[in-house]
């Protein structure tokens, strides 16, 4: 057992490549936008779980307390040999998840798929150590791309896609991501989501300005990120931290606000320029309710098999599978 690499340096090329385009694509227009992809790298990731630990970013808390609740019947309806997890980061809610599986003597391969390679690094050697037996097949990936779920992970799949990260897709994005999942994990196989809900405004906007400032260092680590990966030379001084709610489109924005009219150079992309209050759309994370995903679920070809939320209705599990699976049966 163990861990099996996956081809790392690859997936690196690749995503030198694309965060060129994206830079490309999302800067030299208006408005001005980057995908939240680049927020990971070692030190975004470590920020990222110090967010979720904070007193205002109710979601992590209110996730791992349902999956602790729900793992059970989790592992009763969708149980499977291998767990595939998109976006897995330090991958501790999907410990409550490994560890139901396997008492049931579910889950013998686990298959973390994240973009930052150091973070992947460290969860399967922490894993390997927590699980005698368990086989970790860690992939280093953008889940916007094609996933190339490995052969050696076994049918029928549970893929898990936690923490509201689907809520960073645009709606017509989601889609082409779920219907992509719902083709991957196979007539078989079942997804878990995890799913902020639409709540009073305060407590959501709170959970993306945290008073100790963490979100707004992760916020502006993008641009370290793109100095550091691409030669810009953004002044990291020169831009503030802004993150709202939008009640019509049901979704937190975040943006860095230029502090003054400047001129950034990236030099593969040009010169960009910027006027005073003009911001970069880093994020957007949109909230929830049943009735919206079951209709993006079934516009993906999906199902909603089973609906959890907790006490607090703060946050929700979907255990969904491929709508026509009965009618293949
Ligand atoms: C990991 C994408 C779910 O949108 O809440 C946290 C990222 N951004 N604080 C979210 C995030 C700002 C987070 N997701």
């Amino acid at each position: 057992m163990g861990i099996m690499p996956d081809s790392t340096a690859a997936a690196t090329a690749a995503s030198a490549e694309r965060m060129l385009s994206d830079a490309r694509r999302g800067l030299l227009s208006e408005p001005k936008t980057l995908p939240p992809t680049y927020f990971y790298d070692a030190k975004g990731s470590m920020l990222f779980d110090r967010i979720t630990r904070t007193p205002e970013y109710y979601l992590t808390r209110a996730e791992c307390a349902l999956l602790e609740r729900e793992a059970d019947s989790i592992a009763e309806a969708g149980g499977s040999p291998s767990l595939v997890e998109l976006g897995a980061g330090s991958a501790e809610k999907s410990r409550v998840l490994i560890r139901a599986l396997r008492a049931r003597g579910l889950c013998d391969r686990y298959v973390p798929v994240d973009v930052d390679p150091t973070t992947l690094a460290e969860t399967a050697a922490s894993l390997v150590e927590e699980f005698a037996g368990l086989q970790v097949i860690p992939v280093v990936a953008d889940i916007r791309s094609e996933l190339r779920i490995p052969s050696a992970a076994s049918r029928p799949l549970l893929c898990a896609f936690l923490g509201s990260t689907i809520g960073n897709f645009s709606r017509a994005e989601a889609r082409l991501l779920l219907s992509r999942l719902r083709g991957d994990i196979g007539e078989d196989g079942s997804l878990l989501l995890g799913l902020d809900l639409v709540k009073d405004i305060p407590t959501i906007e709170r959970a993306y300005n945290d008073a100790q400032g963490l979100t707004a260092e992760f916020n502006l680590n993008v641009l370290a990120v793109l100095n550091r990966e691409l030669g810009a030379d953004f002044d990291l001084a020169m831009f503030e931290h802004r993150a709202f709610y939008d009640p019509d489109l049901r979704r937190i924005e975040m943006h860095l606000v230029s502090r003054a009219m400047q001129g950034v150079t990236i030099p593969l992309v040009g010169e960009i320029e910027l006027a005073k209050g003009e911001t970069i759309r880093t994020e957007i994370s949109c909230k929830y309710d049943r009735d919206a995903v079951e209709e993006m679920l079934r516009e993906s070809g999906l199902e909603l098999e089973r609906w959890m939320e907790d006490s607090g209705r703060s946050f929700a599990l979907a255990l969904a599978a491929p709508a026509d699976r009965q009618a293949v049966v």
